[in-house]
């Protein structure tokens, strides 16, 4: 199966060897080695996950402007190998970016990107400041790249407002007659409803610009050399769709500043580490600031806020729904992750003064 999917992309040379890698929870990833004369090649091959992507030939479309784009301007600026330094895709034989499967399976294939690894825990402000840089340069690097040339493959993603909607009908209805043991969550979800529309008011009004984003900053999502510590490039593009850059950059900070995670067990140890956020925010803005705007980065201070609101409020809909959209393990899951949001948020509204003013610090 992998060796005849992999006979139908533009790969040159002999084939060696093809085994499952790395530990995305998403796709189905093979790490394919080759042989052109003497030099070994490899190659990464994934099968995206069709319950995930339901447009996966827009979701590949889009990675491939996406990735053309980055290679053409660091071989503009001169660097030598951009394979080497952005995810860049092999085209099918068909010149498709990618391979459909006899069951309609998407498949792509793109350079494996040496010498690099993944975290799934930031445990260090070193390793923060090289997630936000890595974010920041990403988003740099498609700054130019117009928004109406991508597919939005996800209509409604980073909408809060339309959450917020959504969780006031799931309250509404209680199919499952969950509402009274959760009045304490959803009274605090109601006493900061202001913050549902805090970004996309913003966007409404033409204050902040729609722009390429990548919708998935996960820490496990920047690669980062074991040769220098440093982030060398973003990866997992099947989110990048036109949307603002506040998302991200929140979404970023959310899961990489909170050290006990989204399943924290004990609710004492949730709190946004100051120190990793200042580091994650220095990183992201020594190479983002160059293309944002002022009204941008200052906003930048409260968007972990809105995303972390939103967050919360959709796994606590969720939880009133009877749990239909993300997926538990224990009949209360739902409600713990809400919990957890809503506690990080809490914590968030007090760092307030002091995360804007390391954003204002950066700005200078
Ligand atoms: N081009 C690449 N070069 C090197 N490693 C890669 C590359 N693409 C993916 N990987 C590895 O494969 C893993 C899974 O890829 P990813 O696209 O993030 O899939 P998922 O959606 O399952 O998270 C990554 O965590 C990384 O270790
Ligand atoms: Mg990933």
């Amino acid at each position: 199966m992998i060796e005849s999917i992999l006979s139908q992309f533009e790969i040159s040379g002999a084939f060696v060897k093809a085994e499952k890698w790395g530990t995305g929870l998403i796709n189905d990833t093979w790490l394919c080695e080759y042989f052109e004369g003497e030099t070994a090649r490899r190659y990464i091959l994934q099968r995206l996950n069709p319950g995930v992507f339901a447009l996966p030939v827009q979701v590949m479309e889009n990675i491939r402007t996406v990735t053309d784009h980055m290679v053409r301007r660091l071989a503009a600026a001169g660097v030598v190998d951009p394979q080497q330094q952005v995810l860049s895709l092999i085209p099918a034989v068909t010149g498709h970016p990618y391979v459909l499967d006899a069951s309609g399976g998407a498949w792509r294939a793109t350079h494996f990107i040496e010498s690099c690894s993944v975290y799934d825990i930031v445990s260090s402000p070193d390793l923060a400041r090289e997630i936000g840089r890595g974010l920041g340069r990403f988003q740099a690097l498609v700054s130019d790249l117009q928004p109406r040339l991508l597919h939005d493959t996800l209509p409604s993603f980073h909408n809060t407002p339309y959450y917020l909607r959504e969780f006031d009908e799931a309250l509404k209805k209680d199919i499952r007659s969950r509402a009274a043991e959760v009045r304490p969550e959803v009274e605090f979800v109601n006493r900061r409803r202001r913050t549902a529309s805090l970004l996309m008011d913003r966007l409404d009004s033409g204050r902040i610009p729609l722009r390429v984003v990548h919708n998935d900053p996960k820490a496990n999502n920047v690669l980062i050399s074991d040769l220098t510590g440093k982030a060398v490039c973003m990866i997992d593009l099947d989110t990048v769709k036109p949307g603002i850059v506040h998302f991200d950059f929140g979404d970023c900070v959310r899961s990489a500043c909170n050290p006990a995670g989204e399943d924290a067990k004990h609710f004492g140890d949730i709190r946004i580490d100051p120190d990793l956020f200042a580091a994650l925010a220095e990183g992201y803005l020594g190479e983002a600031a160059i293309f944002l705007t002022p009204d941008e980065t200052e906003l930048l201070a409260l968007s972990p806020k809105v995303i972390t609101y939103e967050l919360g409020l959709r796994f606590l809909a969720d939880y009133l729904r009877g749990d239909t959209y993300f997926k538990t393990t224990s009949p209360a899951q739902n409600l713990h992750r809400a919990r957890v949001q809503l506690l990080l948020l809490e914590d968030m509204e007090r760092a307030a003064p002091q995360m804007a003013a390391i954003i204002k610090k950066n700005m200078t």
